[in-house]
């Protein structure tokens, strides 16, 4: 056992019933304690789990003193014979839980202050930033601990998937230029270049690109990532990517290897939790939008979005009318059974469809005669039957309906709508894994503040090839080969088929504002590289931290980073960003101007 050095044989996991009778010697951390005059418990603590150790005065009476004076969290080291637990104080919620150590010998390694908190229990409303400033003491506690070794088996379970299918893992470095992955660069200061700057990579795109024309034609890395923006609860300014990148592939097979992966190391990992589909599904991005008002739909559960423009055409509501002749469209769902939900209910729901971009909402219950009741009934004179049909409505249902010229907007607020109902009816199956793929999106996008048109995804996607003539003509019905990878309602990697022609990158690049000479600037390794014989090729990213955060059920990446920054991109615990001093500054010819 590579555990077993000279300061213990076994690891607070390891005792079971075959070792009784065994000398052992084990060291941890004091997890609980509990003194019964003459007898002390102690559950001793290490990484691989709970032992009970057991001091008497009348066996071991030093050893007794010593633990006597030993608190939680103080570090020990202890001797004695492994033996059976007395009948009835089994412990079976610990797989050492049949046995125990009577101790004859108990040293003290080192003493700890009493803990800011509880490491041994929950402690409902714990602080977050007390949590991050004593991080050290806080992923010590079990589910931190359970975590953290999850994260640690899946990024293993991932490099003996990928090695095993011929991927070589090829390190790239972090000073490098900037790659626009669509946030702010962090720059560091060169000081042999006073005035020039290295962008930390928001993601190695150029240089694996970069690689596949050198011939490494399957190429992954477990990158490190660094984006200035502002966090959330599935983002954060740095993060570790699963960075892939194959060459003579087209989309179906970045799918089909990576998809193949996916599903073993999650049977690997959570052999527990069911994979929904598998082959997984793929939908295209129109199909998700309007189905699911969502590019990375949660399939745990059906209640899908229904198209109203036939069922109301006819209507004379303003709402509905100005938003059919303005382009836009007209979407429903159907919460089953919630015809009854309160004024504050409604009024809840209809917040959440304003913040997320609505104009408003329209709320119908179906009664029981099948008739519409609220505030917009009154105008859907006649329409009542097709609207119920469209919708497949029932008495006792609610319909929840969003009308917009922007048809994408109306979509997406309903989806969000989707994913709430999914919340409160209790559909979104904890223990359920629904990976999908969804691709063809849009290759680009209007951005209305720069006014002109930008890539959806990241500059180097390919358009779908018989599409590409089409490029400068209407750039807007161009698809791109890009897909992402979804689960449970988060976009959990993206990637692409890569532009491999320098003629098409450039032209890619024109459209989105580029000048000849700013691409050259900006891109020119990579232009050029593609003159050099650059095979077609693609890949894509998934991001480790947003597939551990599924796997352990978590809905923030905090909670399987170990030394994560709060939401403001701090370091509670180094206390970092930090100023440095006027040497430094001086020596990297910078000067800080806090004035604007
Ligand atoms: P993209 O920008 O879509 O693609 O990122 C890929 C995946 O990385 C994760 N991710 C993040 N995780 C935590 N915090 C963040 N700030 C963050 N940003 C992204 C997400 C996302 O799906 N170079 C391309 C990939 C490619 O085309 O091959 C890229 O980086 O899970």
């Amino acid at each position: 056992m590579a555990t077993a050095q000279s300061f213990r044989t076994h690891t607070c996991g390891e005792l079971r019933p075959e070792h009784v009778g065994q000398r052992v010697t084990l060291a941890g951390w004091v997890h609980r304690r509990r003194d019964h005059g003459h007898l002390s418990f102690f559950d001793l603590r290490d990484r691989y789990g709970i032992t009970q150790v057991v001091t008497s005065a009348d066996e071991a009476p030093a050893a007794h003193q010593a633990a006597a004076e030993s608190r939680n969290e103080w570090v020990i080291q202890v001797s004695g014979a492994v033996r059976h637990r007395p009948e009835g104080t089994t412990n079976v919620e610990l797989p050492t839980g049949e046995v125990e150590v009577a101790v004859d010998e108990l040293t003290v390694l080192n003493e700890s202050k009493v803990p800011p908190f509880y490491v041994n229990e929950e402690q409902p409303g714990l602080e977050e930033a007390l949590r991050l400033q004593y991080r050290y003491l806080d992923l010590r506690r079990p589910p931190m601990r359970e975590r953290m070794l999850l994260r640690a088996r899946l990024a293993s379970a991932v490099r003996r998937e990928l090695e095993r299918d011929d991927f070589v893992e090829i390190e790239t470095p972090l000073l490098i230029r900037s790659t626009p992955e669509g946030a702010r660069d962090f720059v560091v200061p060169a000081r042999l270049q006073p005035g020039n700057f290295y962008a930390l990579p928001q993601s190695p795109q150029q240089l694996k690109q970069l690689l596949m024309v050198a011939g490494y034609d399957r190429y992954y890395q477990m990158a490190h990532c660094m984006r200035d923006e502002d966090s959330r609860k599935d983002r954060g300014p740095e993060f570790t990517q699963v960075d892939i990148e194959m060459s003579f592939v087209r989309e179906e097979d970045v799918i089909a290897t990576v998809e193949a992966m996916v599903i073993a190391v999650s049977r690997e990992v959570v052999p527990d939790r069911p994979i929904q589909e598998a082959p997984f599904p793929r939908l295209t991005y129109e199909e998700a939008l309007v189905r699911y008002g969502s590019d990375k739909p949660d399939l745990r559960f059906g209640m899908p979005l229904c198209d109203l423009r036939e069922a109301v055409t006819n209507v004379e509501f303003r709402v509905f009318a100005d938003a059919l002749s303005g382009g836009g469209a007209v979407y429903a769902i159907r919460a089953p059974g919630c015809a009854s939900y309160s004024r504050r209910q409604l009024d809840e729901l209809t917040d959440l469809a304003r913040r997320h971009g609505a104009g408003g909402l329209v709320h119908l219950s179906v009664e029981a005669d099948g008739s519409l009741r609220g505030p917009a009934a009154k105008f859907l004179g006649g329409a009542e039957a097709s609207v119920q049909a469209a919708t497949g409505a029932e008495a006792g249902d609610l319909l929840l309906v969003v009308a917009d010229s922007d048809r994408v907007a109306a979509a997406t607020a309903l989806g969000q709508l989707r994913l709430e109902m999914g919340d409160r009816l209790g559909l979104r199956d904890p223990s359920v894994l629904a990976y999908v793929w969804v691709h063809r999106f849009p290759m680009f996008k209007w951005d209305r503040d720069l006014g002109r048109w930008d890539a959806t995804h990241n500059p180097f996607s390919a358009p779908v090839w018989e599409e590409a003539e089409q490029m400068e003509a209407d750039p807007g019905s161009i698809h791109a080969q890009q897909y992402d990878l979804a689960l449970n309602g988060w976009e959990l990697g993206g990637g692409s088929i890569r532009i491999h022609r320098r003629d098409l990158l450039e032209r890619a690049f024109a459209l989105m504002g580029h000048t000849i000479a700013g691409m050259r600037d900006q891109f020119g390794a990579l232009l050029d590289a593609l003159e050099y014989g650059a095979p077609p090729h693609g890949g894509i990213a998934i991001g480790l931290e947003r597939w551990c955060a599924l796997l352990a059920n978590q809905d923030n990446i905090r909670e399987v980073t170990a030394f994560p920054k709060t939401q403001s991109g701090s370091d509670l615990m180094l206390s970092a960003p930090s100023p440095i001093d006027d040497q430094q500054l001086a020596d990297l010819h910078l000067r800080v101007n806090l004035e604007d």
